[in-house]
């Protein structure tokens, strides 16, 4: 939409994306850094933790050894753009060769279990690492663009940005039901973050979790007693821009209460749903993906 962009996640693997696909204007992964990034070199030493720590959770023996000499390719590339699309071709890999796309539960076996199958899942699962690499930076490679402005990635907590250069902000926080049950994101794609601080990745580990998930972080938009709270602050900091915020109509906090926070900065107060959409898999039928918008 020819506007100058800054995207935001405090989760570095989600960085590494914005950056390969919303800051980066031109570069593309080549062939010969694909296959420096795809083979052993003899001179490095490797470590082995994905096969020492993950053995039977995610992915099988052979597919978490070849993720340790990947992962370890990439970590020692230059900071940049192709370092961020080799980290985004390995985050899709690696998300499609998973159940459900998550790393919330040791399920290796949902994948290996001998089970009539109704659906094709299996053989996503079961594509090598190697295929769906290669692909998923083919497919980064084509969606690289130069929009004319300036765009930039960065890597903070909300409430650290320096709300002076935007007119205008859009947030999509994760979403807290009703039960005060959010989406974890930090819990959910523990895996992938790892990935990106291999090198201190064992020592991050949660090893009380069957999953080996990472240590949790309190985040105040996971909690009903703190969500009110970081919606307030970041409405607050970013008074002086517009305010477009996506929600759910039946979350913590409530629509209502979010146009209410919205009305103490801004003159204007718009509410606008889509019926249209549903979440994948979800059985919920009357919660609607809300708009508002504050001027
Ligand atoms: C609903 S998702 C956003 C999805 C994104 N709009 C998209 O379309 O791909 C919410 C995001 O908020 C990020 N997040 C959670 N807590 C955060 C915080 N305190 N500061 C910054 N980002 C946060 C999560 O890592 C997650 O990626």
């Amino acid at each position: 939409m020819g506007k100058s962009v800054t995207y935001n996640d405090s989760l570095t693997f989600n960085y590494h994306i914005g950056k390969a696909l919303v800051e980066n204007h031109g570069q593309h992964l080549d062939t010969e850094t694909l296959e420096t990034i795809l083979k052993k070199h003899p001179d490095r030493l490797y470590d082995d933790l994905i096969r020492r720590e993950f053995d039977d959770i995610y992915y099988l023996e052979h597919e978490n050894a070849w993720l340790d000499v990947v992962v370890q390719n990439i970590t020692a590339m230059k900071e940049g753009f192709a370092q961020s699309l080799a980290w985004y071709a390995l985050f899709q890999a690696c998300l499609a060769k998973r159940p459900y796309n998550l790393f919330h539960r040791k399920n290796l076996y949902m994948r290996t279990a001998r089970v009539a199958r109704s659906f094709g899942n299996k053989t996503t699962w079961d594509q090598s690492f190697h295929d769906a690499f290669v692909r998923h930076v083919r497919e980064i490679n084509t969606a690289v663009f130069d929009n004319g402005h300036q765009c930039r990635a960065i890597n903070l907590d909300t409430c650290d940005i320096d709300p002076h250069p935007y007119d205008l902000v859009y947030i999509d926080p994760p979403y807290l039901n009703a039960r005060g049950v959010g989406v974890d994101y930090h819990g959910f794609y523990h895996f992938l973050e790892g990935m990106t601080d291999y090198p201190n990745w064992r020592d991050s580990i949660d090893h009380q979790s069957k999953h080996r998930r990472l240590k949790r972080i309190p985040n105040p938009w996971n909690s009903p007693t703190s969500i009110h709270q970081a919606f307030q602050q970041t409405i607050e900091r970013f008074a002086d821009c517009k305010i477009v915020i996506s929600y759910r109509s039946d979350g913590i906090p409530s629509i209502d209460e979010l146009a209410a926070m919205l009305s103490r900065f801004k003159s204007r107060v718009t509410v606008s749903s889509d019926d249209q959409f549903r979440y994948v898999l979800s059985t919920n039928k009357k919660s609607k993906e809300i708009l508002l918008i504050g001027t």
